[in-house]
């Protein structure tokens, strides 16, 4: 009988809030690929180094498609995602070409700037709302507000169901949920939207859903389920991951008062632009990596991966990889630190990463103007940070000005 080598549990635990896991850093410092053991014992390689996970996520002889023995799954809830009608995210070429080049053209950047000024609207009415007390939770009170209305507007979806579709997306994200729990949360999302997908047909609007329905149901290169999915997509993926990142940006911006000031001091397009690049990179929110199965043997940094093995492209450490950014450990917006992979890399790339911009410049740069007093009212130590989701940021944030 072979035994095989002991393989460290991954996700590691963090030791700084700021920082991925050290033990991550020391595996791409040394240069080492080892295979790390997932939840359901499933040991793919881990990758963490920038050049590593950039050919991970761009060599096509890795798919993405979790349902496919043997995949990294990062938990019993990601099965979820193949249950019910399967999602760009999970789809390979050439079908995964085919169907994102429908929806491509509402996501370039031109779009993203024209919804600029409704989304400075949608902060500033949040902005005034918390101001008119003395202290919030940035959270509840700002961040998830802002990113569900935007992404609600964009989508078309009334933001008075906001609530059934939250919870259903929070059940869908706790990595501790049952693959059921989060099928079930899935599936009750999925029948809400191909609900407002026939209303939208019938009775269409200035949004995406009413675009997509009209322009590709009557011809079939969609269907309801289809375009539900994709609805469905955008929803969870456009407002978790923003939220996090408005409220841990923020709190970020508060522990490097000079750049807090120094957004708010002055109208300067280049710097925000700088700042939230640079923030993206520092804080990676996809903390789990991200995951692909070999479809055919192949070679990473010279790391052979044969078919069939699951990889993990930390994109956290390989935003601070040294080689690839210098001063990485550090949170400097003047750096310039662009072409980092907080978005993914590859044909996989994050569809709304010039939305996401906007929204985090938006709210940045009016936090600072408006609020240059904010403070928050919990020393970080006992701040919850989200190391138990899919994607980390902090649970809630107390502060007052
Ligand atoms: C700061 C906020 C965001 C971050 C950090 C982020 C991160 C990511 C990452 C890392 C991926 C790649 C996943 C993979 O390769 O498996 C991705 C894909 C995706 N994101 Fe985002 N995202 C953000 C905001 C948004 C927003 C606002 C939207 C929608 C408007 C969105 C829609 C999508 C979609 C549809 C995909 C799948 C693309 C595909 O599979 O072709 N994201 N995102």
């Amino acid at each position: 009988m072979t035994t095989e080598p002991p393989a460290p549990h991954y996700p590691m635990d963090r030791q700084c809030p700021f920082a991925p896991p050290h033990e991550v850093t020391r595996v791409r410092d040394a240069g080492d690929v080892p295979r790390v053991t997932l939840w359901n014992g499933v040991r793919p390689w881990l990758f963490t180094r920038f050049d590593d996970a950039r050919t991970v996520l761009s060599d096509p002889r890795f798919s993405a498609d979790k349902s496919r023995p043997g995949y990294p799954l990062s938990s019993a809830v990601a099965l979820a995602e193949t249950a019910v009608e399967p999602t760009l995210l999970v789809m390979d070429n050439p079908r995964h070409v085919a169907v994102r080049r429908l929806v491509l053209g509402e996501f370039t950047v031109k779009r993203a700037e024209s919804w600029r000024p409704a989304v400075r609207a949608v902060v500033d009415e949040r902005l005034d709302r918390m101001l008119r007390g003395s202290e919030a939770e940035l959270v509840s009170d700002l961040a998830l507000p802002v990113a569900l209305t935007v992404i609600c507007e964009f989508l078309g979806v009334p933001f008075e169901d906001r609530e059934t579709f939250r919870g259903l997306t929070h059940t869908m994200n706790v990595v501790a949920g049952t693959t059921e729990s989060a099928a079930e949360a899935r599936q009750a999302l999925q029948d809400y939207l191909e609900r407002l997908v026939s209303v939208r047909e019938k009775d269409p609007r200035d949004d995406f859903i009413s675009r997509m329905a009209v322009r590709h149901l009557p011809t079939g290169e969609m269907d309801r389920p289809q375009l539900a999915a994709m609805a469905l997509l955008l929803l969870t993926a456009g407002h978790d991951t923003t939220a996090n990142m408005i409220a841990l940006g923020v709190l970020t911006l508060l522990r490097h008062p000079r750049h807090f000031a120094a957004l708010g001091a002055h109208d300067d397009p280049a710097l925000l632009a700088d700042t939230v690049e640079e923030m993206l990179r520092h804080l990676t929110v996809v903390q789990r990596g991200i995951r692909r199965i070999a479809v055919e043997d192949a070679e990473v940094g010279g790391h052979p991966v044969r078919a069939g093995e699951g990889v993990v492209a930390a994109i956290n450490t390989a935003n601070r990889d040294p080689g690839r950014f210098p001063a990485a450990e550090e949170f400097d917006p003047t750096a310039r630190a662009h072409g980092h992979l907080a978005f993914g890399y590859g044909p996989h790339q994050c569809l709304g990463q010039s939305l996401a911009r906007v929204e985090l410049q938006e709210v940045y740069a009016a936090v600072a103007r408006r609020i240059p007093t904010l403070r928050t009212t919990l020393p970080v130590e006992e701040i919850r940070f989200k190391s138990d989701m899919a994607v980390y940021g902090v649970h809630a944030l107390p502060v007052t000005w």
